[in-house]
């Protein structure tokens, strides 16, 4: 399998920026982290052999203050209708892959803050995006995606061509005022990065990947081009959009929130970066004990079988493990071996030049304002975070899983569906009764009670955010302000 082995593209990564450690406040004193080993002291100490690639050794935290944030900008109408108008309307939105819609004529409905998209594929293989109303009386033209040869309205029967130019009016002669020349569709900014399609209202705004920096050269390094959508699940979360978006943009709350998993993930030791002013990214470690940890004394192998099996709903740790530790050898260097053979087996590429931590490690990254697009390669975790329509103190949250396609393969992509509102994200079959959809749960079981919190703090009340660990939190804020200042 060695010649499968992508190379890591050193002349991509050499334009990664430099890190700038910038205390803005005290420009000759670092920003603090947590006490103890940093995540690049973890990377020198476990980390040897393979050795860590650039992308786990950039780090570029960002110190962007310590000022309280008013808890009005999460339950306030008025700002919520500006954010709209000047920030929703004006940034690029991921709205689905390009393997959602492969033959001409797939069309896919993409719906934000009252607005509606269709994302086509024409004839000649590129995407259109174009309004969804039709022209007429205003009927949303189509309500859900599928392949379609034209574009009718149900209502009356106006029909327009999948490049969005009109076809036909059975009343035409009723219609003196229309010029058909004239009468197309009107089209949105449309651009794609790695199979993902991303929209703009703003026909003015700045193209998407100048936007980016680094970031996609980091998710080349992590062969998301090489990546299909294996799980898509949604579920509407009684919280301002940005209170749900927080919850993922920091790692934090593990302790109060997901405690069972500090006794395998090194949340002391998270990394939080500024990549571009529009995307932001945390590492967290997999294979340490947090020092945050409270639970009972456990061995490596009582470790190693929580990591393994599922500890988060409090159940018992995994089965015994396949293979015994090796005398030496760490939970992070055991947990990262399994994760290669797992993925060469799953994938049939080769991952022997990978260090422990690109296995392993959580690298959460966010493209502002809504789209969380995880690196790593055992499996990228992606959340979209967008308003519940045009509701400010409901959102919606969609889970996708984005893995690596088996060698000389084209997976389906995953459908979407939206979760009952009593239905948990832990029993969903599409999560296979992993980990993850039980730490989702207990993510989600946080924002209902802050957001009667956040309104029973009244109009003045003011947040309190930590200096690094909320640094990605506060960048949010800071790109709102930013837009709404435009
Ligand atoms: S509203 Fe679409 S044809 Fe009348
Ligand atoms: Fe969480």
């Amino acid at each position: 399998m060695a010649d499968d082995r992508r190379p890591h593209a050193p002349e991509i990564e050499k334009s990664i920026p430099e890190s700038r450690n910038v205390n803005i406040a005290n420009p000759s004193m670092p920003i603090a982290e947590a006490p103890g080993l940093t995540y690049q002291q973890l990377l020198d100490r476990e980390d040897i052999d393979p050795p860590p690639p650039p992308v786990s050794r950039f780090h570029n935290p960002v110190d962007l203050g310590v000022e309280p944030i008013k808890a009005s900008r999460y339950t306030s109408r008025e700002f919520f209708e500006l954010e709209v108008e000047k920030m929703w309307l004006k940034t690029w939105q991921y709205t689905c892959r390009e393997e959602e819609i492969p033959n001409a004529g797939d069309t896919y409905v993409f719906d934000l803050v009252g607005r509606s998209v269709l994302i086509v594929r024409q004839q000649d293989g590129a995407i259109k995006a174009l309004q969804n109303v039709c022209r007429h009386r205003g009927r949303k033209l189509a309500t859900h995606g599928g392949c379609k040869s034209r574009l009718r309205c149900p209502y009356h029967g106006l029909t327009w061509n999948i490049d969005g130019s009109f076809q036909h009016n059975p009343f035409a002669w009723d219609f003196p005022q229309v010029d058909e020349a004239a009468f197309g569709l009107p089209e949105l900014r449309l651009e794609t990065w790695a199979g993902f399609i991303f929209i703009n209202f703003d026909a003015d705004a700045a193209p998407l990947l100048g936007l980016l920096g680094a970031y996609p050269e980091h998710m080349d390094h992590f062969q998301i081009d090489d990546s299909y959508k294996a799980v898509h699940l949604g579920k509407v979360v009684n919280a301002n959009w940005k209170a749900c978006a927080e919850a993922f943009l920091e790692s934090s709350h593990v302790i109060g929130t997901h405690p069972q998993a500090a006794s395998y993930a090194g949340y002391d030791q998270v990394q939080y970066d500024l990549i571009s002013d529009h995307v932001t990214r945390f590492v967290v470690p997999m294979g340490v004990t947090s020092e945050v940890w409270t639970g009972p004394e456990l061995s490596d192998e009582q470790k190693i079988r929580a990591a393994l099996g599922n500890g988060s709903r409090g159940g018992p740790p995994g089965a015994a493990l396949a293979k015994p530790l090796r005398e030496g050898q760490t939970m992070r260097n055991y947990l990262a071996e399994i994760a290669r053979e797992n993925l060469e087996r799953d994938t049939g590429y080769d991952f022997s030049a990978r260090s422990d931590g690109e296995l392993l490690d959580g690298f959460s990254y966010d493209v502002f304002p809504n789209t969380h697009i995880w690196g790593g390669f055992t499996v990228k975790i992606c959340y979209r975070i967008r308003p519940y329509g045009m509701d400010h103190e409901r959102s919606l949250l969609e889970i996708f899983l984005m893995k690596i396609k088996p060698k000389g393969t084209n997976p389906a992509p995953a459908q979407y569906r939206l979760l009952g509102p009593d239905e948990l994200l832990a029993d969903a079959p599409e999560l296979g009764g992993s980990y993850l959809g039980g730490l989702l749960d207990q993510d989600v079981a946080n924002l209902g009670p802050q957001q009667d919190g956040l309104r029973a703090l009244g109009p003045d009340g003011e947040l309190t955010f930590g200096r690094y660990s909320d640094m990605r939190c506060r960048n949010l804020h800071r790109m709102i302000d930013d837009y709404l200042a435009r």
